[in-house]
């Protein structure tokens, strides 16, 4: 039995991705304004929620869908942790804390963890296919933005065990098709898949406000009022 689960993800979560491209921090990044207190701000509350979804995940290995969809080199928390480093010092635990929409995430991370581990896919997917499309893109505009070196203070993006993005992504689209996930349970992952977009989104949100600080209100409606159809 194949369940078309990668299929069925990418076209449930479509009209969720323009709309998480069309956010405003996302529209500034891209552009090539980035704020460094902000990036790393960002990079802190991803620390907690992949922090919470790589113990979920490992918690639930031996969950049939979870085991299936278990690549280790997607672990992204080691690499968030050298991030902390370098933009807060060795002391950055007690600095960095997860701001409300990530406690939100992290808790609905966790629910699922104990009542309803399958669900744990909609995240996963939501989030390391996301850091592997659109993701490698933000990560070259932030290195220039912020004139970093290699992969310092972006560690995040570097999939180093990855050296072939797409043939990896393929990979993992195949697994999620051939899961033998039945049609009612593939709705609630997909539907889980659009809760992770929308939290994501209101991240990005949360920092619009400091943005607005740092660019100014004009520039900020400037950089994110025209039009962007979106890439999927
Ligand atoms: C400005 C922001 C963004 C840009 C430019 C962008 C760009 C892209 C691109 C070009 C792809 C297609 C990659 C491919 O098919 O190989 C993609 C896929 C994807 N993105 Fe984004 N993205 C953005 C934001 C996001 C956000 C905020 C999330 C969720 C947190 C996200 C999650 C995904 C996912 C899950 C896919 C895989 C779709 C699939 O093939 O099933 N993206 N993105």
């Amino acid at each position: 039995m194949s369940s078309n689960l990668a299929v069925k993800l990418r076209a449930g979560t479509q009209q969720a991705h323009t709309m998480a491209e069309n956010v405003g921090l996302m529209k500034c990044v891209l552009k090539g304004i980035v704020d460094r207190d902000i990036f790393a701000t960002f990079l802190g509350n991803l620390y907690y929620v992949y922090s919470e979804l790589e113990a979920a995940i490992q918690s639930n290995l031996k969950h049939p869908f979870i085991g299936a969809l278990y690549f280790p080199e997607l672990n992204r928390k080691a690499f968030l942790e050298r991030d902390m480093v370098f933009y807060y010092g060795n002391n950055w635990r007690s600095l960095v804390t997860p701001s409300p929409v990530t406690q939100t995430y992290i808790n609905r991370i966790r629910e699922l963890s104990a009542t309803e581990p399958p669900l744990l896919l909609g995240h996963a997917y939501t989030r390391y296919m996301g850091d592997l499309s659109g993701g490698q893109m933000f990560q070259k505009v932030v290195q220039l933005a912020l004139q970093l070196s290699a992969y310092e203070g972006t560690s995040f993006y570097n999939f180093e065990q990855i050296p072939d993005k797409n043939a990896f992504k393929n990979k993992y689209r195949q697994a999620l098709n051939e899961l033998p996930v039945d049609d009612a349970t593939v709705n609630r992952i997909v539907a889980e898949a659009n809760h992770g977009f929308k939290l994501n989104m209101q991240i990005a949100q949360e920092l619009e406000e400091s943005l607005i600080k740092a660019v100014g209100k004009d520039t900020f409606n400037k950089l994110t009022n025209s039009d962007n159809p979106g890439s999927t």
